[in-house]
């Protein structure tokens, strides 16, 4: 039965340039959903920007033009980084758009009728960068910039009136704060008494915000604007249906930086309106860079945009997904992608594919028809690949996303040892259906690998399977049950040698790297026949070239080639060479060519490309 899930992301700043971390909590997102819609579930998958505030209004009063341009200028930014990260969405939510500022106004007045808002005058130290009221604790840790002390008439939330509704209700939820350790660090900040949330500013002070309902000289405060995305979004209090489809969301995605806002701050806002909680806030750790968080101040941020042009998308995501266990910091660094990308994808991924496509086609020219191996071995093979579905299903439920990578990839090495135990290379020469059987098994551990792995790296996954000529449909063992026919393909991952100059600097290069690589496309584009050379003269003032007159498809064609040196006319007349015909034509010292011929240089000497058969050949595709 299909299921409605819901899942978000937080809405990250329009002005921060996105970086590692915000692609990685976003691809985490993308990954979840995608797994979600692999079980037929309906997903609905939001993210969006927190477009309100100070320095969004500073930035555009300093460029001098209209907040609200500059915002959308912004937007673009983090729009492109998500298709190139293959990021599905299927919401993206602007706080500046009418459907949530309307729904924010309606939400302000129904809390304030309710008599949970009110007015009040505080004085304490704001931090401009944080935009919030800050403790004088928090001050004297010295993690905050620009902090002044301000003393105004503000609106306030009575958060302290569901302090401990909130408490009972994360101690009767397990699931509710996730992982555990967040939970306990939720708890204990509840053990002191909650202060009231001031949710306004002065226009005085800041005007690129929603006005509040009940005082038009004020606008609301970021979070109390920001939070309501997840239900704005979803058209609570509007006609659209998703929100009863869809609320209570399932997972809210967030980093541990913002864990006491959604955690203390939402439910209770969600109290005092009505509303149920979310069913599952989820705080993952930070990407550091050599431990420290990244952050645009300290201008330590890793750009994804740079490891996606490096390394290509499903490498990053694979990396991001495998490398942080979820709930704890993990630390980026190129070497360790590295490592990670030649152990696990060039090597045990990637010879996989190369070796299961290359004796396929090496030994059944693509082509396997039926019959799998029935060994004990293979036996263990599909009972271990059965198993493997349902742990990483498991690992995925629980967003245990990295150990799901693990389980699969160790299912992966378990496919190499399969092969290398049965040599189906040498079992061909004795046994030749069952050399088949071993690579049809092998071929069927791969694909459901592949479908394993199809939510982390979507395009290289499809690119598996429909080499394999997956049908897609089967999700147990027996895909091939119709046999297979192997699609041609270039390397998937190929290996990124690390050389060190003497500098000590890292350089990285492909493996075997040439230059001006030309795609299999292009090279499809080639069309390479078999001709009957008819005469050939030399060309005058040249030394080294010929006009030869060849038989195509029973057409002349005339070529100009530079093979004067290497062959005599009368060596050449009657040779079936090949030639390529589908050339542009050219005129070469004022003689027309319309063609190529093929030939192969070592040294100093030259051979054409020739066809043995006295039979006419004229004209036949060559492949
Ligand atoms: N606008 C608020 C969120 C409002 S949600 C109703 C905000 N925006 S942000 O642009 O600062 O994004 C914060 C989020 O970005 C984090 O919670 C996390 O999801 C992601 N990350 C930013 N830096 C990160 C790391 N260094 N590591 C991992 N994730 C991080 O806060």
């Amino acid at each position: 039965m299909k299921k409605d899930f819901y899942i978000t992301t937080p809405i990250y700043y329009v002005n921060d340039k996105p970086h590692i971390g915000h692609a990685y909590t976003t691809i985490l997102a993308d990954v979840i959903s995608r797994f979600q819609r692999l079980n037929n579930n309906n997903v609905m998958f939001l993210t969006g920007l927190d477009e309100h505030g100070q320095k969004v209004e500073q930035a555009a009063n300093i460029n001098n033009i209209d907040p609200q341009l500059h915002c959308d200028e912004m937007v673009p930014r983090f729009k492109d980084l998500w298709k190139k990260l293959d990021i599905n969405y299927n919401d993206f939510i602007r706080t500046t758009e009418d459907r949530h500022t309307k729904i924010v106004k309606k939400i302000l007045q129904s809390v304030f009728d309710k008599g949970d808002i009110y007015f009040d005058e505080y004085e304490g130290l704001y931090s401009i960068s944080e935009e919030r009221f800050i403790t004088e604790k928090e001050a004297e840790d010295g993690n905050f910039r620009d902090i002044k002390k301000i003393k105004e008439k503000n609106y306030f939330f009575k958060m302290s009136s569901y302090q401990q509704k909130l408490i009972d209700h994360i101690k009767a939820n397990p699931n509710f704060i996730l992982p555990i350790h967040r939970k306990n660090e939720v708890l204990g900040f509840l053990k002191k008494p909650l202060n009231d949330l001031c949710i306004s500013r002065p226009k005085s002070r800041l005007k690129w915000g929603i006005e509040l309902p009940f005082d038009s000289e004020y606008v609301t405060y970021v979070w109390f604007d920001a939070l309501i995305n997840y239900i704005s979004s979803i058209g609570l209090m509007s006609d659209d249906k998703r929100f009863n489809r869809y609320w209570p969301v399932n997972f809210h995605l967030i980093g541990k930086d913002i864990l006491t806002t959604h955690c203390v701050y939402w439910p209770t806002i969600l109290m005092s309106i009505g509303i149920e909680l979310p069913q599952t806030i989820f705080a993952h750790g930070w990407w550091l860079n050599k431990d420290s968080k990244m952050s645009k101040s300290i201008g330590n941020v890793i750009d994804p945009i740079d490891l996606i042009d490096r390394y290509g998308v499903d490498s990053l995501r694979y990396y991001l997904m495998r490398e942080m266990v979820l709930g704890h910091d993990a630390n980026f660094s190129q070497n360790s992608f590295i490592k990670r990308y030649n152990s696990d994808l060039a090597n045990d991924l990637g010879n996989l594919v190369s070796r299961i496509t290359n004796l396929v086609n090496k030994f059944f020219k693509g082509n396997i028809h039926s019959g799998y191996d029935i060994s004990d071995e293979a036996r263990n093979l599909e009972i271990a690949g059965i198993n493997t579905i349902e742990l990483v299903n498991n690992q995925f439920s629980e967003l245990k996303i990295n150990d799901a990578i693990e389980s699969t990839m160790s299912y992966v090495r378990n496919i190499n040892k399969y092969i290398e135990n049965r040599a189906p290379w040498k079992l061909v020469k004795t046994n030749l259906k069952l050399s088949a059987g071993v690579l049809l098994s092998a071929a069927e551990a791969l694909r459901i690998s592949s479908l394993l792995l199809l939510p982390i790296m979507p395009k290289k996954m499809e690119k598996i399977l429909y080499i394999l000529g997956d049908d897609r449909l089967n999700k147990g063992w027996n895909g091939f049950k119709n046999g297979m026919k192997i699609k041609s393909h270039d390397s998937l991952f190929p290996r990124i040698e690390i050389d060190s100059d003497k500098n000590n600097s890292t350089v990285i290069k492909k493996k075997n790297a040439i230059k001006n690589l030309v795609s299999i496309d292009e090279f499809n584009r080639i069309e390479l026949k078999v001709a009957q050379i008819i005469s050939a003269e030399k060309i005058k003032d040249s030394n080294s070239l010929y006009k030869i007159e060849i038989n195509l498809e029973n057409e002349k064609r005339q070529i100009v080639s530079g093979i004067a040196k290497y062959y005599k006319i009368d060596e050449l007349i009657g040779k079936k060479i090949v030639a390529v015909s589908n050339l542009n034509s050219a005129k070469i010292f004022g003689v027309e060519s319309n063609g190529m011929l093929l030939a192969a240089k070592k040294g100093k000497s030259l051979t054409l490309v020739t066809c043995k058969s006295n039979k006419a050949m004229n004209g036949k595709r060559v492949y």
